[in-house]
């Protein structure tokens, strides 16, 4: 099959990935009542249509936290990613540069900081609240000295939710010997992952995190790692202390509410992502474009307001846009697409985006981007 959608790029990753990792890429919490709403309530929305207009030229560009976007998507963190493609963040990041999009390396990804930074695009860096301060001031000296030129801290996992698909799967749960043998027999089955990942696209550690962790390698054993060291007690105030190793634009992911955004932006934070956490973390919350508007209008002028979740098209995109958002961030989405044919079809999966976002533009009479607004909106 070739793919014509981000769709497509979901079931050309089902086939290929073995089945932990599809299912851990696909997967929500509990009865994924958030995840199926970021999906839906996005395709509610209608576009206006509008016709005889000259579009002969659009514009997709943006400026935000002093970069240019070449269209305004970028690549959500999403950790693991060595897991669904060989060196996977090294590879995304090749296809997110040359689209001019900015990628974003999760903490928890299997390439480190370093050799994301040696293709020669440095990621921004995102980073969870770790009960180890040493080590986190540590993570933001190395993405200082990488030249990350944006730090995404994310605030909506104090505790991981719990995803069912993970149990089922055999991911997580059960003894080592039960994962082991599932491991193994995902692994027998897929053959051409095997080659490309699980035997060229070693180490399977998580790279930036990898000297914190002494007591395994195993990637399971790191969840559990990262699991353990999540900190509950953070609290706005820890920003300042965030702020003292690290000079750079702060952007916090995982804002639902107005007062947590206001409260993010006198905390002094430069941008913000609404996002549920791709609908991962607590199960039945609103959906992120529902949540936009309302976030949009009470800080919009005082931070970059972006967003998360949902999002499978540039139709997807340009809704977002119309509701507030100065950039949309794709994590599934890309995912996806690099569990179905890596760094190439990254960067298709990525065309796929623009040409869409392209046909919304022109059929919406929105020539520009940074102009799109609710006028875009079918809202009868
Ligand atoms: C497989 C997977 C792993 C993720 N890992 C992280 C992570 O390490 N850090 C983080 O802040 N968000 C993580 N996220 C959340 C994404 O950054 C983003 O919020 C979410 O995927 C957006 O929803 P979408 O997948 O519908 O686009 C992850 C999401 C997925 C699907």
């Amino acid at each position: 099959m070739r793919a014509a959608s981000v769709s497509d790029y979901r079931e050309l990753a089902r086939r290929r990935l073995p089945n932990i990792f599809f299912e851990y890429i696909d997967g929500g919490s509990y009865a994924e009542v958030t995840l199926r709403r970021n999906v839906e309530d996005l395709e509610a929305i209608a576009l206006r249509q509008r016709v005889m207009r000259d579009m002969t030229k659009i514009n997709m560009s943006v400026e935000t936290l002093g970069q240019t976007l070449q269209m305004p998507v970028g690549l959500a963190p999403v950790g693991m990613a060595g897991m669904y493609g060989r060196r996977g963040e090294t590879q995304a990041i090749r296809a997110a540069s040359a689209a001019g999009v900015p990628f974003c390396l999760s903490t928890v990804g299997v390439c480190s900081i370093e050799e994301v930074a040696a293709t020669g695009t440095p990621p921004w860096f995102q980073l969870y609240m770790l009960k180890d301060r040493g080590y986190m001031r540590e993570l933001l000296a190395r993405a200082k000295a990488a030249g990350c030129p944006v730090l995404v801290f994310t605030v909506d996992l104090p505790l991981p939710g719990s995803r069912y698909r993970d149990i089922r799967s055999g991911f997580t749960g059960g003894s080592r010997l039960q994962q082991a043998m599932t491991q193994l027999w995902d692994g027998v089955t897929h053959p051409a992952w095997t080659w490309d990942v699980g035997i060229n696209g070693r180490p399977h550690t998580l790279g930036s995190v990898a000297g914190a962790v002494k007591e395994s390698r195993r990637v399971t054993d790191f969840l559990a790692w990262i699991s353990r060291n999540f900190d509950r007690s953070v609290t706005w105030k820890e920003l300042d202390w965030v702020r003292e190793s690290w000079d750079g634009p702060i952007v916090v992911k995982g804002v639902l509410d107005p007062e947590d955004a206001k409260a993010a932006a006198k905390a002094g934070a430069q941008g913000l992502v609404v996002s549920n956490h791709g609908g991962r973390q607590l199960d039945g919350v609103r959906s992120s474009i529902s949540a936009l508007p309302r976030i949009a209008d009470a800080v919009g002028n005082d931070l970059e307001v972006y967003m998360d979740g949902g999002v499978r098209s540039g139709l997807d995109v340009l809704k977002a846009l119309a509701l507030g958002a100065k950039a949309c961030f794709v994590g599934r989405a890309w995912a996806w697409a690099l569990g179905a044919g890596g760094e190439s079809a990254v960067a298709k999966m990525l065309d796929v985006l623009r040409a869409e976002l392209a046909v919304a533009m022109i059929l919406t009479g929105c020539a520009d981007v940074r102009e799109a607004g609710k006028t875009l909106l079918d809202e009868a």
